[in-house]
Parts: structure tokens; C-alpha cells; sequence
């Protein structure tokens, strides 16, 4: 049997639609020819509005409404969670992301959707590097060492999405993404890094454009079962920026702020510390933006 990519159209619904990354990643699907369900619990002022988008207000740590929600979609794209550390109580965070995403699988396998899509994040792998990584480029057998609520939030998520996959037969692909930056982003937070080594070493200077973010779901939904390793697979990649935040080079930064850290493979200029390996080979994505073209082009 040929197992083919099972969504090069439909209906996909975004959750977390209202959100930094759920903005773009609509915007990007409707481009795209998606007609998109735009979910989330709190409605978005500037949302794309047109025929290709429909919007829903929807709690989904409450599993009745996210079973209603995907209803007569084919596919989704689960963004919706609290998105940090720190934001809310350490308990409040892990159990609504676990809810909420116990939730949109389980209703996901209740309507037959053909692929799930959800953002798990660099966390589960080791940051913010108060220990220094195991080694470096950083690749997805760096896990799991979560090192806060929201970290483990993740990892289970990935246990949880594995475990779906299973049991429905549907691949589920976690997207393990970087700090996700918008051209305010980099104009805000980069600059004042550029002079010590230490300010964004929390996640080796890593970093990834929304735009290249929302790319990778759409990759994720049409990436071929043959590709994510058959039909109910789990795959999680990074999603990361060819580069890093800095102007320095990226093996004299690590030498600076991680001196006893391995180098396993030779990494050149402002290379990525990330692997961004299995993402080019498991979805066939890669990052095409740089900050270098918001903040050089000014200067
Ligand atoms: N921003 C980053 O740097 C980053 C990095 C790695 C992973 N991620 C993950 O990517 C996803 C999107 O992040 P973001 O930066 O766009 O976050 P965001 O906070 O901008 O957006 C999250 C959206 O989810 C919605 N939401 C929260 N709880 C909900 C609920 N119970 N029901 C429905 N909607 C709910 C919020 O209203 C919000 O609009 C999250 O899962 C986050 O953990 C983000």
C-alpha cells in the first residue's frame, strides 16, 4: 500500500488561533488554499477575515467543547496552551496544558481527523541550560530533561500524542519550536544581547522566525505517512532558525558560556547550536528567515 500525504487541503482547524503563533499560522493556511476553523478562548481584534476562515470561541480544557469544535475538520493544527513558564502557577500550567491537550486529541480521534499537528517547545530539552547541555548541536535525542512545569507539560504531551497515534492509527507531529520572534521581537530583544554572551544562552541563542514556525505546521500537515515512519508515527522535531541571535561566532560563544560542553559536529559562523536535521527529513521544512533581515537591513 502507498501511503500518501493526507492533506494537501480541507478543513484545518487552529487552535490558539488568537495567539502570537496561531495569527500567523491562520493567516499562512488560508494563503495556502486551507479553508481554517480559528479557535481559541479569546477572539482575535485583527484575525484574518474572509471566506477561508471561520472563527470559534471555545474553552478547550473542556472536552465537550473540544469535540464541538472539531467537528467537520480534517485535520489540526493544536497551538492553543499557556505558552510559558512562570505566567501562571506552576500546578495551573502543567494541568490545563495536559487537559487541554488531552482534550483536542482525544476529540481529534473521536471525528476521524486525518493528522494532528501541536506545538511541544525546546524546553523538554534541557533549557534554560542552568545545567549546561549534554552536548552540542543539540538534536531530538536531548530529551527529556524538562526543568520546570511547563517543560513536563510538554513531555507528557509527547507521551500523550504517541499514545493517540497508537490507538487511532493517525500521525500525530510535535513540533518542538524555538522562541518564536516576530521583526518587533527581534527589534526588542536582540540588540541588547549582543554584548554578553550570557543574556540568551538560556536556549544557546536560538531562536525561530513566526513565519518559518507557522511553515512547519503547514509541512507537518502535508508531510507523507512514509515520511513521519508510517501511519500512526509520532515524530518530534525542532523547529529553529539556521542561525543564532548573535553576531559572534556560534562555537566561540559555546566555549565562552558552556567550556566543558562537546562539539560533535563542526558548526561554522552564527550556525545554529539547535539540529535542525530531522526536521529537512521528517517534514520537509526549513527555516527560510532571518532577523538578520529586519535589524541589518535598518542598519
Ligand atoms: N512563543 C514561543 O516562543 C513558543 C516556543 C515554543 C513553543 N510554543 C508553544 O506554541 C504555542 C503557541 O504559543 P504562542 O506564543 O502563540 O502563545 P500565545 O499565548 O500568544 O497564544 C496561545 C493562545 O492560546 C489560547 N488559549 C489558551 N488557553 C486556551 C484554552 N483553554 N482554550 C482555547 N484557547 C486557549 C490563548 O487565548 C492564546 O490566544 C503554545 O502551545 C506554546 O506552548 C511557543
Amino acid at each position: 500500500m502507498t501511503l500518501t500525504s493526507p492533506l494537501p487541503s480541507g478543513r484545518i482547524a487552529v487552535t490558539g488561533s488568537s495567539g502570537k503563533l496561531g495569527r500567523a499560522t491562520v493567516a499562512d493556511l488560508a494563503a495556502a488554499g486551507y479553508d481554517v476553523v480559528a479557535i481559541d478562548r479569546a477572539p482575535a481584534p485583527d484575525q484574518v477575515r474572509d471566506d477561508a476562515v471561520a472563527a470559534l470561541t471555545a474553552d478547550l480544557t473542556d472536552l465537550g467543547q473540544a469535540v464541538d469544535a472539531l467537528a467537520g475538520c480534517d485535520g489540526v493544527v493544536h497551538l492553543a496552551n499557556i505558552p510559558a513558564p512562570g505566567l501562571r502557577p506552576d500546578g495551573v500550567t502543567f494541568t490545563t496544558n495536559v487537559a487541554m491537550n488531552q482534550a483536542v486529541f482525544s476529540a481529534a480521534r473521536t471525528h476521524g481527523l486525518r493528522r494532528v499537528v501541536w506545538a511541544s517547545s525546546e524546553t523538554t530539552l534541557g533549557l534554560p541550560f542552568e545545567t549546561p547541555p549534554w552536548y552540542a548541536p543539540i538534536d531530538e535525542a536531548h530529551f527529556p530533561r524538562p526543568e520546570s512545569t511547563y517543560a513536563l507539560s510538554k513531555v507528557v504531551t509527547e507521551q500523550m500524542a504517541a499514545t493517540y497515534a497508537r490507538w487511532s492509527g493517525v500521525s500525530h507531529v510535535g513540533l518542538r519550536f524555538s522562541n518564536v520572534m516576530t521583526a518587533q521581537d527581534y527589534r526588542d530583544s536582540f540588540p541588547p544581547s549582543w554584548d554578553d554572551a550570557r543574556a540568551r544562552s538560556w536556549n544557546l541563542w536560538s531562536y525561530i522566525d513566526v513565519r518559518d514556525a507557522a511553515a512547519a505546521s503547514r509541512a507537518a500537515l502535508t508531510a507523507s505517512e512514509e515520511q513521519l515512519g508510517g501511519a500512526g508515527s509520532a515524530p518530534n522535531v525542532i523547529i529553529a532558525a539556521a542561525d543564532t541571535c548573535m553576531r559572534r561566532d556560534s562555537v566561540e560563544l559555546l566555549a565562552e558560556v558552556f567550556p566543558d560542553v562537546e562539539l560533535r559536529r563542526e558548526v561554522t559562523g552564527t550556525g545554529t547550536l539547535f539540529s535542525i536535521e530531522a526536521a529537512e527529513r521528517v517534514i520537509g521544512w526549513t527555516p527560510r528567515h532571518s532577523w538578520r533581515e529586519v535589524l541589518d537591513a535598518r542598519a
